[in-house]
């Protein structure tokens, strides 16, 4: 699914900020060398992500599904001099292409990823959130949402994406199990009084939480 008409995506990317050269490479590199391309955040998703990673200004960034780099170095474009990000990732085999692309990066001494089973992988770690990414396996959202949410600051923001699943999430012929998970989730965050939420619908669907 094209999540907007051609021409509107192309306008809407014309006139937001380019993807800097690594991040043009890493979209490119992706598209011909890694399965599943479609999982990278793209540009206009990256941007929103730079965007609002400038305007929490976080020191601690927690990303669970790491791919091949993409979101994680768009976040981190706003954290702050002396933060850090984490990302985890099951896939050992695609962490060797993201950690290039962090160590080509501005802020290679900043990031660390961690190649692991998340939901083993999240109650090992103690920092405090300031923003927290969810874009791994759909099944788990929920669950990664309750091991993270008591260690997010308060005004810190939790960002869940793919939670339209291309539309899927509100036709009712659709039941696979993937597709009940992120509805289950997506009402559980419009009634969880520890978070206010907006769903934007940016490409396939961002769920936006600010804790409480
Ligand atoms: C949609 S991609 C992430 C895209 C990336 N955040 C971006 O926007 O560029 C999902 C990633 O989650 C990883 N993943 C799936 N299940 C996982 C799990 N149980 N633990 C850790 N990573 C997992 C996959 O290997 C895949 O790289």
């Amino acid at each position: 699914m094209e999540f907007l008409p051609e021409g509107l995506q192309e306008y809407v990317e014309d006139h937001s900020e380019p993807e800097s050269d690594l991040l043009q490479q890493i979209n490119r590199e992706t598209h011909l060398h890694v399965l599943k391309p479609r999982m990278l955040s793209g540009h206009l998703q990256g941007r929103v992500l730079s965007m609002l990673s400038h305007m929490i200004k976080p020191k601690y960034i927690l990303e669970i599904g790491t791919y091949t780099g993409y979101a994680a170095l768009s976040m981190a474009e706003g954290m702050q001099p002396h933060g850090k990000l984490i990302t985890i990732d099951n896939n050992e085999e695609l962490s060797v292409r993201s950690k290039k692309y962090f160590e080509l990066s501005n802020h290679s001494d900043q990031i660390e990823m961690l190649v692991g089973n998340a939901i083993d992988v999240i109650p090992t770690l103690k920092e405090r959130w300031d923003l927290v990414f969810i874009d791994a396996d759909k099944e788990n959202y929920a669950n990664y949402f309750d091991q993270v949410i008591d260690q997010v600051n308060t005004g810190g923001f939790i960002i869940a994406d793919n939670v339209l699943w291309s539309g899927k999430v509100f036709d009712k012929n659709k039941q696979d199990k993937a597709t009940e998970s992120i509805k289950g989730f997506n009402e559980k965050m419009h009634t969880d009084s520890r978070v206010q939420n907006v769903l934007f619908p940016i490409r396939d669907g961002l769920m936006i939480l600010r804790k409480i």
